[in-house]
């Protein structure tokens, strides 16, 4: 049986969600993939990275779209640039492929940055968060989860028995009664 990735599975699921006039957030946006596809499917996207060359990567693989909005700062400071109430603000930790592997997400900052989507996001929004098991990562997820739990949110997680295969949760705000 095909197994799709984790990038495949939440862009089918934002395909299928995502208004035409959606507002969404790329909190990692890397070499632009995830970018890309947020600009084909939403009104107006924040690009965010810490790296000068993941803007310029990004840069070069959307050029032509006029809806995005490059932050070249840590996505700690979210609610610094982003104006609206997002739809979708997807975090794909880690570090950028083909790149210096020094420069990666960290838990200690990774913790608040959700916060802050999280806070920020609609009440229909969605927070996408896709873990990789390197040391890191693997303590992003942990204080990740222990927040999602004390806080009550809902969270679907896609994982496979594989320990070295990559985790994807969806979270959204509690369900209101
Ligand atoms: C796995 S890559 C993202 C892949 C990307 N979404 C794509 O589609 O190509 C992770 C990215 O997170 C960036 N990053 C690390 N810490 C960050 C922070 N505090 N704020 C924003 N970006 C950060 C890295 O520079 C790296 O480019």
């Amino acid at each position: 049986m095909y197994h799709p990735c984790i990038t495949e599975i939440y862009h089918w699921i934002l395909e299928h969600t995502l208004k035409k006039d959606a507002v969404t957030v790329d909190a990692t946006c890397g070499n632009g993939k995830d970018t890309l596809f947020l600009a084909k499917h939403s009104r107006l996207v924040y690009a965010f990275d810490i790296q000068e060359e993941a803007i310029e990567e990004t840069k070069k693989r959307c050029a032509g779209f006029t809806n995005i909005v490059y932050v070249h700062d840590s996505h700690e400071r979210l609610k610094d640039y982003v104006r609206e109430n997002p739809d979708a603000v997807v975090f794909n930790f880690g570090y950028r492929p083909l790149s210096d592997h020094t420069v990666m997400t960290r838990a200690d900052t990774s913790l608040p940055a959700v916060k802050e989507a999280m806070d920020l996001l609609g009440t229909k929004g969605i927070l996408i968060l896709a873990f990789y098991p390197h040391e890191e990562g693997r303590k992003e997820r942990e204080v990740i989860t222990q927040w999602i739990l004390e806080e009550n949110l809902v969270r679907t997680v896609y994982e496979t028995k594989k320990p070295d295969a990559p985790v994807l949760y969806l979270v959204s705000k509690p369900v209101m009664k």
